[in-house]
């Protein structure tokens, strides 16, 4: 008996997104889609626009032209720079962030994201005298309080060491185990591809590439094995 496929709903889609921010334009015409329980990674080099893509997303800012969508606007957002209170232990900012997100029982939602991120034994201690992955996973957490359907992290690994690195990712890969739509910038090529489904590769504003990393890989022949060179190769050839 023939079955049909079911149809995927996207989670986060931005349909031909134009931002420009005075005469530059830091994106133009950007259109994806993003799933349930995927990983989709966002590389590019400096300046080419994925800080200014995620925060549309997160809606942080509006585009210039195009629209995004999030059924549900269940969209977590963790920026590059921590809007955490350092001052503050981490039960006090995530208890501030779920008041600021107009939880209706902020108090159940510090609970639950003590749990989730593994920090209970933390919870009293101020967020500055935490180490870098720890407070990682405080930025983290805020952007969990939601319980968004699509977590949006703009560089989340940049100022980590590997192991921390490697908890965080451990981490992040189990809220997509259990469905959530993980959407992240990165310049760390290995985390493209251990940690990435899709990649979407940005250039001065432009999408250049949507697919798989294998099948960056492939567009530019060379090493199959090598994802750094065939990413660097492959901005040549677009002219970037
Ligand atoms: N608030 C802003 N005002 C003016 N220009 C901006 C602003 N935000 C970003 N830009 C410009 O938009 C482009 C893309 O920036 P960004 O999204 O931060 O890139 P990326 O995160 O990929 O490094 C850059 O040229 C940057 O200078
Ligand atoms: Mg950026």
């Amino acid at each position: 008996m023939p079955t049909t496929a079911p149809t995927r709903q996207a989670t986060v889609a931005a349909r031909a997104v134009t931002k420009r921010f005075g005469d530059r334009t830091a994106l133009r015409d950007v259109s994806f889609e993003a799933y349930s329980g995927e990983l989709l990674a966002i590389i590019g080099p400096n300046g080419a626009g994925k800080t200014t893509l995620l925060s549309i997303l997160a809606g942080i800012q509006a585009p210039t032209g195009g629209e995004v969508s999030s059924p549900g606007r269940k969209v977590g957002w963790v920026p590059q720079q921590p809007a955490i209170y350092s001052k503050l232990s981490v039960a006090e900012n995530l208890r501030l962030f779920a008041r600021l997100e107009k939880l209706s029982d902020p108090d159940s939602a510090v609970e639950r994201m003590l749990d989730h991120t593994d920090l209970h034994e933390r919870a009293n201690e101020e967020v500055g005298r935490l180490s870098a992955g720890n407070q990682q996973r405080v930025n983290v957490a805020i952007g969990l309080l939601c319980e968004p359907t699509a977590l949006l992290l703009d560089e989340p690994s940049a100022s980590l060491d590997p192991r921390q690195r490697e908890r965080l990712w451990g981490f992040i890969g189990g809220l997509a185990g259990r469905g959530t739509t993980v959407v992240y910038s990165t310049h760390n090529v290995v985390e493209v591809e251990r940690y990435a489904d899709r990649v979407l590769v940005l250039a001065d504003g432009e999408l250049l590439f949507v697919g798989t990393p294998g099948e960056l890989g492939r567009a530019v022949g060379g090493d199959p094995r090598d994802f750094e060179a065939a990413f660097v190769r492959f901005l040549d050839l677009c002219g970037h």
